[in-house]
């Protein structure tokens, strides 16, 4: 294409088609704030150590806020023959300002560009995503707090193990999320560091002030290798994996929300307003919300799987398939930031239909270990318990009736030990109640993780 920022060592214009293969504006476009931001700080740190002029700087920097201007409004003229978002922002501003715009890339390349404009856009993404992790926490945390004494089946194999209070259940989701908070920031860490002075990958013969460009761009401080700054991708592959394993909770927590919304369930209800209906079947109203984020989730790992194969086999420095890079990082963040946004709106409107979770507790012998339980406090060993519970379970499931529902005669049927006291531990709000330590079920105990929750989510 005709304005192309390297022609001079060329003799025949570039294949049609390579021009195509090799282009990446209509993907990388999405940088340009960071690129132009990126330019700016660059021009003034030239212009502080008496590269640039004081014109041409100035030319430079409102050239650039004109051409964001541009963008914003779409008017930018975009063309995949200047190949990528950096060389479509130069040759622009060269064609608005002329000359100056020319000397805008002394002391760089778009090696250390590419590499400070995408860390400058994942720290904006990993910020968003912290702050859409804590929405949605405080959004189980509030719903824990309704629901801290609504009785469910908690499981194991999928099969009703024990009784649990469902705020409980929104509390160890609520867990998850805060280690995810905790690895995105862990990332940010590292990610936060600015590579422009490292040029092409040895870094440039002009007197740079890396301090100042850093500064500007609000990062920690200057990369530390010129050959890393410019060949390093950790910082997208630690994003990632942040965002994959933030998706496989959200999709685990998209099959419970699955589970407990069907018929056979009937845990919970979702507000009409986060479902959608069939064309065909008039009945229905299907959580397809909860089941595109559990799709989402297999964009997340195929990003991260893509990243880490995309750097295994490259030799330093610099190699172009570090370009390939932006659209996968791209699908994961917004996988992430779409999927975390409709759990903190949805997920805390929803409504528990506490008489089915508790019947579906109920049925399930849900207290046969508080049985056990009890036995071992009458002298019992627990081994003996276990096996006397088994059988009055044996005896339920053939008569059609719970540990509960027996009478002080059937169940001493099973041990002398048996007393009056044991329909205290056979009720599911015994059960529940009985588990009071930290870590445990109780309704007390969810109310203490909810203030302490509450106290974390005040800081910071
Ligand atoms: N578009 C490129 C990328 O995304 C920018 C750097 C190109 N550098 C080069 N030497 N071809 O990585």
């Amino acid at each position: 294409a005709s304005g192309q920022l390297w022609t001079g060592r060329f003799t025949e214009a570039t294949d049609a088609f390579v021009e195509a293969f090799t282009a990446s504006e209509h993907y990388d476009r999405r940088l340009y704030r960071e690129d132009i931001r990126g330019s700016q700080a660059h021009a003034r740190m030239l212009n502080a150590v008496g590269v640039l002029s004081d014109a041409d700087t100035r030319a430079i920097v409102e050239g650039l806020d004109a051409i964001a201007g541009e963008i914003e409004r779409g008017e930018f003229p975009w063309d995949p023959g200047l190949e990528d978002v950096h060389m479509n922002i130069e040759a622009r501003l060269t064609a608005r300002i002329g000359e100056a715009g020319k000397r805008l890339h002394t002391a760089r390349s778009r090696n250390d560009q590419i590499a400070t404009d995408v860390r400058l856009w994942l720290r904006a993404a990993t910020d968003e995503a912290i702050a859409l992790l804590r929405r949605f926490q405080h959004g189980l945390v509030d719903l824990a707090e309704r629901e801290a004494d609504s009785i469910m089946p908690g499981f194991t194999h999928l099969q009703v193990a024990q009784p649990v209070t469902f705020g409980h259940h929104m509390l160890a989701w609520y867990e998850m999320l805060v280690r995810d908070e905790g690895r995105f920031r862990d990332a940010r860490e590292r990610l936060d560091v600015c590579p422009l002075g490292s040029a092409a990958l040895a870094g440039t013969t002009f007197p740079v002030d890396r301090e100042r460009t850093a500064r500007e761009l609000g990062f920690r401080e200057p990369t530390r290798n010129s050959l890393d700054a410019v060949s390093d991708r950790d910082f997208a592959i630690e994003f990632a994996s942040a965002a994959a394993l933030t998706m496989t909770h959200l999709s685990r927590m998209a099959e419970e929300l699955v589970l407990w919304t069907s018929p056979m369930f009937d845990f919970i209800d979702l507000p009409d307003r986060f479902c959608t209906g069939s064309s065909i079947m008039p009945q229905k109203k299907n959580p397809d919300v909860a089941e595109l984020v559990r799709g989402k989730a297999a964009r997340a790992h195929g990003a991260l799987h893509t990243l880490l194969t995309l750097m295994k086999g490259q030799p330093l420095a610099y190699n172009r398939d570090n370009q390939e890079d932006k659209e996968p990082l791209f699908d994961a963040a917004d996988a992430l930031r779409d999927s975390l946004r409709a759990f903190a709106d949805m997920v805390p409107a929803l409504t528990v239909k506490r008489d089915n979770a508790r019947e579906a507790a109920r049925r399930g012998f849900a207290t046969a270990t508080d049985l056990a339980d009890y036995l071992v406090r009458q002298g019992v060993a627990f081994r003996d318990a276990h096996e006397i519970v088994g059988r009055a379970v044996r005896h339920g499931v053939a008569h059609g009736r719970d540990l509960a529902e027996m009478s002080l005669e059937e169940l001493r049927g099973f041990s002398e030990a048996i007393g009056e006291d044991v329909f205290q531990v056979l009720t599911l709000e015994g059960s529940v109640a009985a588990r009071d330590h930290l870590g445990g079920t109780a309704p007390a105990q969810v109310r203490a993780q909810v203030a302490a929750a509450r106290e974390r989510l005040a800081g910071d």
